[in-house]
């Protein structure tokens, strides 16, 4: 698939940073009409009136402020129109998209500026009308009687200008349809959406590099976090897609860590997981630097175990394979690695198996992987749908799982936790489809089009560690403590980059330094 825009980044000395040059201009409207007919398509019907509201602005609980304005992603998608105050509408039988505006009187002008005229609206997005949205009451009304049918995300949704009393018994108001067919609409990126996550990633490589180049100088958390933000503002992506996560030592080990105000010296790593937003479109990129610009010989060997668990995972990506067989590959890797290193172990004799002579070394890695234990250094899903959302929507299917047909937010495919028991229920399902007594429990197959993260952890979290797996005997005769101890301190490895899938393969997206490359950068090289 190629892009819709093209640029090169190039570096500006003067500045101290990266700036991207379009090689063309940003000619192309954002695909409004196509996404529309995606959703009519998905829908499955040939009339009816799709109506979807804007974010509007909020605040704070006792206060005039509040958070920045977020659009709502639905809404976006089939209408590009980023500012509060407006609704879309798509008359599916007469294939007429309306944008409806707000009108910004001078008052509010004075204190926020203006918003996008009708005509700007017009040149931005491919739209059919931009029309003020005190319009929009008397068009929903009398559209309604003549079309029958006004399909919403959920009831909540139903414009309160709708005079309902009036309306005929006869006419439907759908509120459970549109949100399955739009999540499934969004799935598949149309070239215009994978040149704006194209887009999020270099911007998002950029502020990687920016940080490896500085790194050496750096004494906080803090600082990482500063140098980033400052790569992505100064490039006008002003939103992450996602808070930065810059944790070093222990913090590498939490997931989700966010304080990012900690010092460096007498830490091993630090995992740096930022990703800028471009256009309301996402990144999500990851890195894990050695703090002084060397790996200890532990933080190497984890680290070279999950570059292989990514490396194995993202040459696996093609139409048709299954994430979940991704997934498990990088379990098998990390069982098999883990093993190597000691950290893992072939079990007590005295337990029960008797295991510690009599098998191979690849029945070994089948038999530790089969009870789960990786779970407890790899808890987390392997990746995600990246788009409009950074933990993007799944559709009809997750990547990973058959449950919940469909989802927002995809949840389950990274940050809910893959637990032990998730882990063993995977690998047995996977055997029983290949021995084809049962379908369908692999998960979704990859599609030309998707963008998916490929983001494989090795982590060492003390407390989740002991509490669910060395206190209990059958999964804690596999690891070896002694060996553990040593490992502690490096924290956590984490490697993530975002893969369009391709025809005939798959692109990998993000372009920031990673392995030797990221060392050299940070020692100056
Ligand atoms: N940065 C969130 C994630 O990796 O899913
Ligand atoms: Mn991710
Ligand atoms: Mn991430």
């Amino acid at each position: 698939m190629e892009a819709a825009i093209d640029y090169d980044i190039v570096s500006i000395d003067e500045f101290d940073a990266l700036a991207i040059e379009l090689r063309t201009p940003l000619s192309t409207k954002y695909p409004a009409k196509e996404h529309a007919k995606k959703v009519a398509k998905h829908l499955g019907v040939k009339s009816g009136l799709v109506y979807l509201p804007g974010n509007g602005v909020s605040q704070w609980e006792d206060s005039d402020m509040g958070p920045p304005f977020r659009q709502r992603r639905f809404f976006y998608y089939v209408s590009g129109a980023d500012f509060p105050g407006c609704a879309v509408t798509y008359d599916i039988g007469a294939d007429n998209l309306t944008l409806w505006i707000p009108y910004t009187p001078p008052s509010l002008i004075l204190w926020f500026g203006t918003t996008p005229t009708p005509d700007e609206c017009l040149t931005k997005s491919d739209l059919d009308n931009v029309k003020y949205i005190a319009g929009l009451p008397a068009y929903l009304n009398s559209t309604i009687r003549e079309i029958g049918s006004l399909y919403v995300l959920r009831a909540e949704q139903i414009p309160k200008s709708l005079s309902l009393g009036l309306l005929k018994p006869s006419i439907k108001i759908d509120t459970s349809s549109l949100l399955p067919a739009m999540a499934e609409a969004r799935v598949v990126k149309t070239e215009y959406e994978v040149a704006m996550i194209r887009r999020a990633n270099d911007i998002s490589s950029a502020a990687h590099r920016a940080v490896c180049e500085g790194f050496r100088h750096y004494a906080n958390e803090c600082e990482v976090e500063a140098t980033f933000l400052r790569t992505c503002v100064a490039e006008n992506a002003h939103m992450q897609a996602y808070p930065v996560i810059a944790g070093a030592g222990p913090n590498a080990a939490t997931l989700h860590y966010d304080a990012n105000d900690q010092p460096l010296d007498g830490r091993q790593h630090l995992v740096l997981d930022a990703g800028a937003e471009w256009q309301c479109y996402a990144s999500d990129v990851t890195r894990t630097l050695p703090v002084g610009g060397k790996f200890t010989k532990e933080g190497k060997a984890v680290h070279e175990v999950v570059m292989r668990m990514q490396n194995e995972c993202i040459d696996m990506i093609a139409p048709g394979t299954g994430f979940r067989d991704m997934h498990l590959h990088a379990h098998r890797v990390a069982t098999r690695e883990l093993l190597k290193l000691g950290i893992l172990r072939r079990g007590h004799d005295d337990y029960d198996d008797k295991m510690a002579d009599a098998t191979t070394e690849e029945e070994a890695v089948q038999k530790i992987l089969a009870s789960g234990v990786s779970s407890a250094f790899f808890p987390h899903g392997l990746g995600h749908h990246v788009g409009l959302e950074v933990h993007d929507v799944a559709g009809k299917q997750r990547l990973m799982s058959t449950v919940s047909p469909w989802t927002v937010g995809n949840r389950k495919n990274k940050r809910d936790i893959v637990l032990c028991e998730d882990l063993v229920y995977m690998i047995q399902s996977s055997t029983a489809t290949a021995a084809g007594t049962t379908s369908n429990v692999l998960g979704r197959p990859l599609e030309p089009g998707m963008v998916v993260t490929v983001e494989p952890g090795i982590y060492f979290c003390r407390e989740y560690i002991e509490a669910y797996y060395l206190s209990k005997p059958n999964l804690a005769r596999y690891i070896d403590t002694a060996v553990l101890d040593r490992y502690w301190n490096v924290g956590g490895v984490r490697i993530e980059d975002c893969i369009l899938v391709t025809e005939d393969g798959y692109e990998n997206l993000t372009t920031a330094p990673k392995g030797e490359e990221m060392l050299k950068i940070i020692n100056g090289k």
